[in-house]
């Protein structure tokens, strides 16, 4: 747990562990807003980004690039450091009136990293980062998810393996629990990863319709 950051309106967070479909619901979301006139009123990212830290990231995930799994923890930090702070980046973005969604954030890494390089280099390397002002937690039971991702047909990423996920998905519960209890500044709404496609659209644009909020 980070202790109390403030956190940036119109900011909204999507995590889980992979194979939750937070990918396909911020596509639904994007096409939504699209269709309702909103497309300039929004930002649509994820974390890696498509920069060249990002690019450098997603080398290492596909074993193309072999690194150190402390490396990848202070690349992922220095990727969201250009996301937040950077050109273009998310609190430019609000700071012109914007709602920006995100497809990861920090808690991938207190998750993801806290287990690959333990938890105090984790928290350390994501101390300094604002909190959104919305996150939805995609959850499914480790089985479901992996089954996607073996449906999928591409070569699996590093930490795609089903003993990992699992022990990552410990940690997000554990994670999210204590900012439920701690951060107040922060709605946490839990997705269950396993409903219908368009139920899970309802429920989370129930949450953002009305964003950016002025
Ligand atoms: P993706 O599958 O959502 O594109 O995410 C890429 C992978 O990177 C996924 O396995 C989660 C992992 N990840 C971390 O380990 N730490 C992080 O900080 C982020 C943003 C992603």
């Amino acid at each position: 747990m980070i202790e109390t950051m403030n956190s940036i309106r119109n900011f909204i967070v999507f995590e889980g562990i992979d194979g939750t479909g937070t990918t396909s619901q911020l596509r639904l979301l994007r096409e939504r807003f699209a269709a309702i006139g909103k497309a300039e009123k929004v930002v649509f990212t994820q974390e890696p980004t498509d920069t060249e830290i990002g690019k450098l990231i997603r080398k290492a995930l596909s074993k193309e690039l072999s690194l150190e799994q402390k490396t990848i923890a202070q690349l992922f930090a220095a990727d969201r450091t250009e996301h937040i702070y950077g050109n273009a980046g998310i609190i430019e973005h609000t700071a012109n009136g914007k709602a920006v969604f995100s497809d990861r954030y920090f808690f991938s890494s207190l998750a993801y990293q806290g287990l690959s390089v333990g938890k105090s280099l984790a928290k350390k390397l994501n101390e300094d980062f604002p909190l959104p002002e919305l996150l939805f937690f995609f959850d499914i039971p480790v089985q479901t998810s992996m089954s996607r991702i073996d449906k999928r047909g591409l070569q699996k990423e590093i930490y795609e393996k089903k003993d990992f996920q699992t022990a990552v998905r410990q940690e997000y519960l554990r994670i999210i629990e204590e900012y439920e209890k701690s951060a107040p500044e922060m709605q946490i709404i839990r997705i269950d990863a396993e409903k219908d496609i368009q139920e899970i659209h309802q429920k989370i644009w129930s949450f953002v319709e009305n964003l950016p909020k002025l």
